[in-house]
């Protein structure tokens, strides 16, 4: 049984998207704990209301980025943690905890990478004009949104789009693959070969729009 830990800012509907297809689908799976940077994050309701062990780790409480990674990494390891999720999680992290669960620390990020890393995605792509936008489910290297990609997913950009409504269509998908990669993690058939993940044995790693 694996047992996974996320880390969460706010929200939290990518962890609860992510639990939901746990229980629908009778994951073999232990949810260990849920950690936020921020005690009023919304998403520790949630994993509360289902029995999920919580803490804060509050990034301001810490007098250096070192040392607010280190508290968080002990954390982590406290509850166990086969695979850690960041789910919305709003803090660059040292090359140190990144090294520490390297090819079990996935993220997911609104945008198809490595188009627009870092704040403002759909802001971005409608100021570029873009035509398509998405998001992407990758794991965790060192680097700001950087790391092997797992899957992606794709939306139209509308003419009358605003970042909002964008930010709409793409979290609906980002709520399909963020379960999918971690699904493939713990069937064990994600396979890293320097930056590209491969699906064993094959799927499609793309989600297009309906
Ligand atoms: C999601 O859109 C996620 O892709 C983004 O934050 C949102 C969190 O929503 N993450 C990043 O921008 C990471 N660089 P949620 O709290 O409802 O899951």
């Amino acid at each position: 049984m694996h047992s996974i830990v996320s880390l969460i800012s706010g929200r939290g509907s990518n962890f609860e998207a992510i639990y939901k297809a746990a229980q629908t689908k009778s994951w073999d799976v232990r949810f260990t704990g849920l950690i936020a940077n921020q005690p009023e994050a919304k998403g520790l309701v949630f994993a509360k209301s289902v029995g999920i062990p919580t803490a804060v780790i509050d990034h301001r409480a810490y007098p250096s980025r070192e040392a607010f990674d280190r508290a968080l990494m002990q954390q982590i390891d406290a509850f166990s943690a086969d695979l850690v999720v960041l789910a919305g999680f709003m803090r660059i992290l040292t090359p140190g905890l990144i090294e520490h669960y390297e090819g079990r620390m996935m993220n997911i990020h609104p945008s198809l990478l490595p188009r627009f890393p870092g704040l403002h995605t759909h802001e971005r792509a409608l100021e570029a004009g873009d035509r398509v936008h998405g998001a992407t489910v990758h794991f965790v290297s060192a680097g700001v949104d950087e790391g092997p990609i797992i899957c992606q997913s794709e939306v139209p950009v509308l003419p009358t789009d605003t970042p909002s409504e964008l930010a709409a269509r793409v979290l609906k998908t980002e709520h399909q693959i963020y379960p999918l990669a971690v699904e493939w993690f713990i069937q064990g058939r994600l396979q890293i070969t320097g930056n590209r993940v491969r699906v064993d044995p094959p799927e499609l790693q793309y989600i297009p729009f309906p």
